[in-house]
């Protein structure tokens, strides 16, 4: 079984953006992490970054035909983006929704997640281990 893994704006810049709240890991470390996890759950992995709400409202529609789960770090669409939930709301499996930073301990307008409507777990405030968190949890709900 394939699952997306989703990463929205500025998540390209793990590692040099505001690393006392996002960790000093890059994405590519992410990656890693996520695939380490995927291969001991049976699971292959799709993982991808975009800063272009479009894109990746495209990309859950390529999973659509392609993924048994997506595992999504919206980054800032979460506060805004009605169109990635109802993305979202398209994809039969399950959704698990990350955040790298404890969001509800953040900005008020941080504590809204349209993409907590559809998500079936939410992780926060994990860092990045909160992917590893969720790729397992989608072994478990798959397998
Ligand atoms: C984030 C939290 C969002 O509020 C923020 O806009 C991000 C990253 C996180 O992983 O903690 O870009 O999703």
């Amino acid at each position: 079984k394939t699952i997306y893994i989703l990463n929205g704006p500025n998540l390209n810049l793990l590692g040099k953006r505001q690393p006392e709240i996002y960790g000093a890991d890059t994405l590519e470390d992410v990656e890693a992490l996520c695939a380490t996890e995927a291969s001991a759950q049976d699971l292959d992995i799709v993982f991808a970054q975009s800063n272009h709400e479009g894109e990746i409202i495209d990309l859950i529609h390529e999973a659509r035909d392609k993924a048994a789960g997506i595992v999504i770090n919206p980054a800032a669409y979460t506060h805004t983006s009605v169109a990635i939930l109802d993305a979202l709301n398209t994809f039969e499996g399950p959704v698990i929704e990350v955040h790298i930073s404890q969001v509800h301990k953040r900005e008020a307008f941080r504590h809204h997640s349209y993409v907590s409507m559809r998500a079936d777990a939410v992780m926060a405030g994990c860092g990045v281990n909160g992917y590893k968190l969720a790729v397992a949890q989608m072994g478990h709900l798959l397998g």
